[in-house]
């Protein structure tokens, strides 16, 4: 029987609702979602059922990176609101029981943010330098970047400053856009300065941290070439292998920040945007005296395929059990194309992240049968769940936006070869027969800052919500199931089906089985007490292709 839940332990197996704050509701009438917004469509989601809200960055910003670029970590941007509107955001989250997470992006600031000018303004020998990576180029004139680093959005990872009296300098690193440069994590102001943003925060109720490119703060002593290493995948890569990524000097930084948590009464808990080579390179970060959890990014990459998804579910709950650590599940984020469009192609064999190296025909329908049978999954399995705004929806990603909408850095920084993530970051379609289908107020004049698919008239929150057969109605079904069910949440599972089999099924105790048929046939359902919620329509005392069932025993 899992844990019962306590104030305490209410991160182990919180399902936790990411608002992308731009696209979630706007409610000014600019086009572009803020918190008064979210604040009117707060009965949403405590509707839905969702413990906990994440919220992507709020912060003054340029957007060069949707806010991902942080100009003043105090503060919240014109664009979105005022810092009382953010605490009037949560308290009335916190009426409605949700609690609420923010986003601190901690390795990097934006080229905006007060230090990063002011180490720019003070010239070659300014102490304020020392707070970003900032060394000579190599080359006799130093033109050529200190080392081989690239940016994840494409190009190097190294632009050079132009001194205030014109002349080229150094460069600094980014190991994102180059309005986002690296800071120096071995500089104690660096360090002393993100703790007290968390108080700060933490002060003002904020129930918990999502830390942005939590393993990438440490780099390694001399900033050593990369060599034949990958500036973005890291498969495989061991302990301290990798110059910029998961190295183990980073695990004394989140020590301190469990410390600045657990002065806090209640918990707060922070979770790891962490990438990793293995899963026991991630559990790291959860360790006890650490963060409290971390996204599972082998899940969300997984095929449809059950094998594949039965190795990354074992090796998730092996790795994070031997630290005490409850694994979370996730499908999608603002970061990767919507599952439903993923499932909508012939499955890879190994991980699939992006759509352009996948069969480009896309099959809606089997996506969305697919979405359907993966939340039941997901929100079965021991631990917590990652929702992204839209998936209950149903919501595909937007392949077909006009390129010259575009807004991810990376369409740019590729040179038009990666459209990068706007296709998941489409306003949602809250009512209505025509966009901005109630995303903004009506009467409005502005357009949603990405435009949406018409087709999503058939797919709006109105007309879901009397609909019993609509993904809404389905999240809505598992989540107030899943808060009743004793079975659910933290804990074990027992597998049933066979490994090598097409029908994922596993019992949790007491009385709880979870089928999932990831074959071409239907299979015949095992003996049960009752059908608690189908993902699909039963075909009798048989479970369709693509379906998933809970079952009462
Ligand atoms: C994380 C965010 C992503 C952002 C990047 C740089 O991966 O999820 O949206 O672009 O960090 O901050």
């Amino acid at each position: 029987m899992a844990p019962a839940r306590t104030p305490a332990n209410w991160w182990r197996d919180a399902v936790i609702y990411e608002v992308y704050i731009r696209s979630f509701a706007d409610g000014n009438g600019d086009g572009v979602g803020d918190i008064a917004g979210l604040r009117r469509r707060l009965p949403h989601l405590a509707r839905l059922g969702v413990d906990a809200l994440w919220l992507s960055p709020w912060y003054p910003s340029p957007m060069a990176d949707g806010g991902y670029d942080v100009a003043d970590y105090r503060d919240i941007d014109p664009a979105f609101g005022t810092l009382d509107d953010a605490q009037a955001l949560v308290d009335e989250a916190h009426a409605h029981g949700l609690r609420v997470l923010i986003d601190i992006v901690p390795n990097h600031t934006s080229s905006e943010h007060a230090w990063f000018r002011e180490a720019l303004a003070g010239g070659p020998s300014s102490p304020a330098r020392d707070r970003y990576i900032v060394r000579p180029g190599r080359g006799p004139s130093g033109d050529l970047p200190p080392n081989d680093w690239s940016s994840v959005f494409g190009g190097p990872a190294w632009t050079r400053i132009t001194e205030p009296d014109g002349s080229p300098g150094p460069w600094y690193l980014h190991l994102f856009a180059p309005e986002q440069p690296d800071l120096d994590w071995d500089n104690a102001e660096v360090r002393a300065e993100f703790e007290s943003i968390l108080r700060f925060w933490f002060d003002r109720g904020i129930d918990g941290v999502r830390i942005d490119v939590a393993h990438g703060l440490v780099k390694a002593p001399g900033l050593p070439d990369l060599g034949s290493l990958d500036a973005k995948l890291l498969d495989g890569v061991g302990a301290g292998d990798h110059p910029h990524w998961d190295r183990d000097e980073v695990h004394e930084i989140f020590q301190g920040w469990r410390a600045v948590a657990d002065a806090y009464g209640e918990t707060r808990a922070f979770v790891a945007e962490a990438w990793a080579g293995t899963p026991e390179r991630l559990a790291r970060y959860v360790r006890p005296d650490e963060l409290h959890t971390a996204f599972n990014f082998d899940y969300l990459m997984a095929p449809w395929r059950a094998g594949h998804l039965r190795r990354v579910i074992d090796e998730s709950l092996t790795a994070l059990g031997a630290v005490g650590a409850p694994a979370t599940w996730v499908l999608s984020n603002h970061d990767v194309a919507r599952h439903v469009s993923r499932y909508a192609r012939p499955q890879p064999e190994g991980q699939q992240r992006s759509l352009s190296q996948l069969d480009r025909s896309a099959d809606l329908e089997l996506g969305t049968r697919r979405a359907r049978a993966a939340a039941l999954l997901t929100l079965a399995l021991p631990g917590g769940a990652y929702l992204y705004q839209g998936e209950e929806l149903g919501l595909w990603e937007v392949e077909d936006l006009p390129e010259d909408v575009l807004q991810d850095p990376t369409w740019e920084r590729s040179g038009h070869t990666d459209r990068g993530r706007d296709g998941c970051r489409v306003p949602l379609p809250w009512s209505g027969d025509c966009p901005p289908f109630g995303f903004s107020p009506d009467a409005t004049t502005a357009a949603p800052w990405l435009p949406q698919p018409e087709a999503w008239k058939s797919l709006t929150a109105e007309v879901q919500d009397g609909d019993p057969a609509s993904m809404l109605n389905l999240y809505r079904s598992a989540l107030s199931a899943r808060r009743s069910n004793p079975a659910l949440g933290d804990g074990t599972l027992t597998w049933e089906s066979a490994p090598d089999s097409d029908v994922l099924s596993f019992r949790r105790e007491p009385g709880f089985r979870c089928v999932v048929n990831l074959s071409d046939k239907p299979v015949a359902l095992p003996a049960h007490s009752g059908v608690l919620l189908a993902s699909g329509t039963l075909d009798g005392d048989r479970l369709p292709s693509d379906t998933a069932v809970w079952l009462a025993l």
